[in-house]
């Protein structure tokens, strides 16, 4: 069940660290939405707290104050609903690639026969058919990164949390890795929260791209991005996305501006030296 119709709700979401300088605000009242089957890119300045809040997103850090709320529930710790991807594809360097798919199930003590067909599936997909006894060091960053994406959809979940997931490739790589996810998504539909540096990334992939800004962790913009899908990598050339990437830019320069984002707000702690 979700409230009002959105399934992912961060409410007035904040975290701070303790650390022997002082507290570090990472994200301070933050508050966005999402609805079913939406895909959310988070662009914002470096240590404006996009990770912490994915993190709090995917019940990897408690908040430590205010909700996140996911498909009506509160998010209490990680859950099986949730697929996570990082910018290392943090592969088993002792498995195939196929038994890197099924981690999630061996984990989960979910029956492994139950998901070979999918895992095969899955690969097929992502274009490593044929590649299901390789080791990672066989493959190239692209491809660890597909067995990786491989392995966050293999046991369904609803929700996809991606941070940065593309930042280590080339950039060629990284555009073949767009059309690769943006066609997964197109079978296997997901809301996704995705986290990147990349605009034009961003307005490739998304139906929203949220700007997050400095202290207190606000969104300076919600752009809808309403490009028809599936989308030909060809829209990247069209008027329409250099417009939507033109005011991206501006309203992330904007938000450089106004504050100082390189660094949290640090408050130092009575005593801490
Ligand atoms: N585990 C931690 N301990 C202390 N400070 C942290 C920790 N994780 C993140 N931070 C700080 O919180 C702020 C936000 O970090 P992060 O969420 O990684 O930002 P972003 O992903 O937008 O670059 C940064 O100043 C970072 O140094
Ligand atoms: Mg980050």
């Amino acid at each position: 069940m979700t409230v009002g119709g959105d399934f992912i709700s961060a409410i007035e979401a904040s975290k701070t660290y303790t650390t022997r300088s002082g507290l570090i605000h990472a994200v301070q009242g933050a508050n966005f939405s999402a609805k079913e089957g939406q895909f959310i890119s988070l662009l914002g300045p470096s240590g404006c707290g996009k990770s912490t809040l994915l993190m709090m997103l995917a019940g990897l850090e408690p908040a430590s104050s205010g909700r996140l709320v996911l498909a009506g529930e509160p998010v209490l710790g990680p859950r099986r609903d949730t697929g996570v991807i990082f910018q290392d594809a943090t592969l088993l360097p002792w498995k195939s690639v196929l038994d890197n798919v099924l981690f999630p199930v061996d984990i989960l003590k979910l029956v492994r026969n139950e998901y070979l067909d999918r895992a095969r599936e899955l690969l097929e997909r992502v274009g490593l058919g044929g590649f299901e006894d390789k080791r990672p060091h066989e493959l190239s960053g692209g491809m660890r990164q597909r067995v990786a994406i491989c392995r966050a959809l293999i046991h369904d979940p609803k929700v996809l949390l991606m941070d940065e997931p593309f930042s280590a490739l080339d950039a060629i790589t990284r555009d073949q890795m767009n059309v690769v996810l943006s066609e997964l998504l197109e079978r296997y539909r997901k809301t996704v929260i995705f986290v990147t540096h990349s605009i034009r990334e961003a307005v490739y992939l998304s139906d929203r791209v949220l700007v997050m800004g400095g202290r207190p962790s606000s969104m300076l913009l919600d752009l809808d991005i309403p490009f028809s899908r599936p989308r030909p990598f060809e829209i990247e050339e069209t008027q329409e996305f250099g417009s939507y990437c033109r005011t991206l830019r501006l309203t992330i320069e904007r938000g450089h501006a106004h504050s100082d984002p390189s660094r949290a707000k640090v408050s130092f702690a009575q005593g801490a030296s």
